[in-house]
């Protein structure tokens, strides 16, 4: 039992990982381990913050002040305890200033954000490596938001791993096109076994990602958007593609989500370029360069006006909020 004045509180920020190279499909659905690998950076400007309490009381998790889903956290908190070798238990509570469970990855920041307050409040220091796989089994997309810049999350692998730092790419930016602000229908973790389960495209979806991660890191590597551009774009209509596939079909997409995909296209033909990429909800994000802003952000209000663009660029590790 945990005497009060052991008690600690940690606050951690951290940014949603945007997946450029998708992952979409689970080798491990008990172990959480991805299916294909991802390619992402993390979002600056956006974040979950979150903060942990060692408890007697049984672990609770709030989020945006409303209690979360229990079942998908015992797995979470048990595995927790065990590598900390301590019975705690954990109080969390969570806030993102971006939409939630919208397409905008707060699953990502959100298990990122728990892992990292609920291992400091418990006194411990783990390596980022372990604190990835930790935040995988709540969500594998968590395993990368715990890296600044950009990171693997290869098939199969525990954890995640920077590849290149958050400075690498300083003109890259993205364009955030949010153009619905309600929750999705499907969660990710469902849509995706379902697609596993049911969709004869599943398994063409899963090989095809390997070569296009390769394609998108050489690319990366050297700062080159009109080649990782297209790259990003197949990984997205793939990833959809599988979902199409599945039973009964997956669509996140609304109409004025096909707006901007056309909007892109249109820009890309004038010379402007502009790569679109899409998760598990209706928003469009935009990869282009800090020049090409102002001029894509302008079209976006005049084709959309009623949506709302944020902006955003790699963003850094978790960050401890001092209080
Ligand atoms: C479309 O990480 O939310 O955003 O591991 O089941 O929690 P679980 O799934 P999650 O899936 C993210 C899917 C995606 C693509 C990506 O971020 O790679």
């Amino acid at each position: 039992m945990m005497s009060k004045t052991n008690q600690q509180v940690s606050t951690f920020r951290v940014h949603p990982s945007l997946a450029i190279i998708k992952y979409w499909g689970k080798q491990d659905s008990v172990n959480n381990l991805p299916a294909t690998p991802s390619l992402a950076f993390n979002l600056h400007g956006l974040y979950t913050e979150t903060s942990v309490t060692l408890t007697d009381a049984q672990d609770r998790v709030l989020v945006n002040d409303q209690l979360a889903d229990p079942p998908r956290y015992h797995q979470f908190f048990d595995n927790l305890r065990h590598v900390l070798g301590q019975d705690v238990h954990f109080d969390a509570i969570s806030t993102n200033n971006f939409p939630t469970s919208a397409g905008l990855a707060s699953s990502a920041s959100g298990f990122a954000a728990l892992t990292c307050a609920c291992v400091k409040a418990a006194g411990a220091f783990l390596s980022p490596e372990t604190l990835s796989g930790l935040a995988r089994l709540g969500s594998a997309s968590a395993a990368r938001s715990l890296f600044g810049g950009f990171t693997l999350l290869p098939a199969g692998a525990e954890h995640a791993e920077q590849i290149f730092p958050e400075d690498h790419w300083p003109d890259l930016r993205v364009l955030i096109v949010q153009v619905a602000k309600e929750k999705k229908s499907i969660s990710s973790r469902n849509a995706m076994e379902q697609t596993r389960l049911t969709s004869p495209y599943y398994t063409q979806w899963v090989a095809s990602s390997q070569n296009l991660v390769q394609d998108a890191i050489a690319a990366l590597e050297v700062r080159d958007l009109d080649r990782l551009g297209p790259i990003v774009r197949l990984s997205t209509m793939r990833m959809f593609g599988s979902m199409l596939g599945a039973e009964p079909p997956i669509v996140y997409w609304l109409p004025s989500s096909l707006v901007i995909l056309r909007m892109c296209e249109d820009l890309r033909q004038k010379g402007i370029s502009a790569w679109e990429t899409m998760d598990a909800g209706p928003q469009v994000k935009i990869l282009c360069e800090a020049s090409d802003v102002a001029t894509i952000e302008s079209t976006i209000q005049d084709i959309l006006p009623e949506a709302t663009v944020l902006h955003s660029q790699p963003g850094g590790p978790p960050e401890e909020v001092a209080l």
